[in-house]
C-alpha cells in the first residue's frame, strides 16, 4: 500500500476524540479493541495506560519513532495551511483556531512517539496495511477505523473499501468507521454500494449519530456486524 501511505497524512487525534468519534462506552472499552489505521493517533497510548487492551495497526509502524515524527512535521504545516484556508468546512467550537488544532494534535502525537518504542515491544503497535491483517478470525470485539477509510475516497478503490471492511470484519465482532466523508466533506459515494454489497452478505449495517463533529457534517460512524 505505499500510494496509500504517500498521499494518506500521518495526523492522529487523542483517547478522548476516538471515545466520542465512535461513542464508546465503559464496556465498550473493556473489550478487545483493535484500532485500525490509528497512525500517530493517542488512543492506544492512552486506553493501554488506562488499563484497556487495544492494538493498533498501520503501515507506518514500519518506520521508527524518530522516522514517523519527521514526516508528522512535514506534515504539520501542510494541514494547519489546509485548515486555514478551509475554515468553513469546520465546526471550531472546542477548538477554535487552525493552531489551535495544531497544538492539540501535537500533543497526541508527541503521546504516541512517547509510547511506540514500548508498544512495538508490547505487540501494540502492528505494521500491517489493509486490506490484509494479520490477526486470527474474531480476535476483537471491536475495531475502530477513523480518518482512513471513505476519507480518502478519491485516492483509494472502492473494491479496496469493500475488501478492507470485510477484513475488518473476519477480525472483530464488531466495526465501526469514521467520517464517512471524503476530504472534499461530501458523503463518500462509496458509502452506498458497500452499504449494499455488506447487506448482500448477511452484515447488518447501522449509521449512529456520535457526539463529534470537527468536519462539518462528520457527526455520523458506521456500524457493521457480521
Ligand atoms: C489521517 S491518519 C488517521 C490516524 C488516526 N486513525 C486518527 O484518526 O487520528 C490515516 C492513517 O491511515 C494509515 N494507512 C494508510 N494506508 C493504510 C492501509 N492500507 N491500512 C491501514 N492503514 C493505512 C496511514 O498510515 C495513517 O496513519
Amino acid at each position: 500500500m505505499a500510494f496509500a501511505l504517500d498521499k494518506v497524512v500521518p495526523w492522529g487525534r487523542s483517547y478522548e476524540e476516538y471515545v466520542r468519534m465512535f461513542n464508546l462506552t465503559e464496556r465498550e472499552l473493556e473489550g478487545r479493541i483493535l484500532g485500525c489505521g490509528d497512525g500517530p493517533a493517542s488512543f492506544n497510548a492512552e486506553a493501554t495506560q488506562r488499563g484497556h487492551s487495544v492494538i493498533s495497526c498501520d503501515p507506518i509502524y514500519q518506520f521508527t519513532a524518530a522516522e514517523i515524527a519527521q514526516r508528522i512535521d512535514e506534515a504539520y504545516q501542510q494541514v494547519i495551511d489546509q485548515l486555514g484556508k478551509n475554515t468553513e468546512d469546520y465546526v471550531w467550537d472546542l477548538m477554535p483556531t487552525p493552531e489551535a488544532v495544531g497544538q492539540t494534535r501535537m500533543a497526541a502525537m508527541r503521546r504516541f512517539l512517547d509510547d511506540f518504542p514500548r508498544g512495538v515491544k508490547e505487540g501494540r503497535y502492528v505494521d500491517a496495511s489493509l486490506p490484509y491483517l494479520p490477526f486470527q478470525d474474531k480476535e476483537f470485539d471491536l475495531a475502530l477505523c477513523s480518518h482512513f477509510l471513505f476519507l480518502y475516497t478519491e485516492q483509494l478503490s472502492q473494491e479496496f473499501h469493500l475488501d478492507s471492511i470485510i477484513e475488518l470484519c473476519r477480525v472483530a465482532t464488531e466495526v465501526r468507521i469514521f467520517p464517512l466523508l471524503n476530504l472534499g466533506v461530501n458523503i463518500s459515494a462509496y458509502v452506498a454500494p458497500v452499504t449494499a454489497a455488506l447487506e448482500q452478505r448477511g452484515g447488518r449495517v447501522e449509521f449512529r449519530r456520535v457526539p463529534y463533529e470537527f468536519q462539518k457534517g462528520a457527526h455520523t460512524a458506521m456500524y457493521i456486524v457480521s
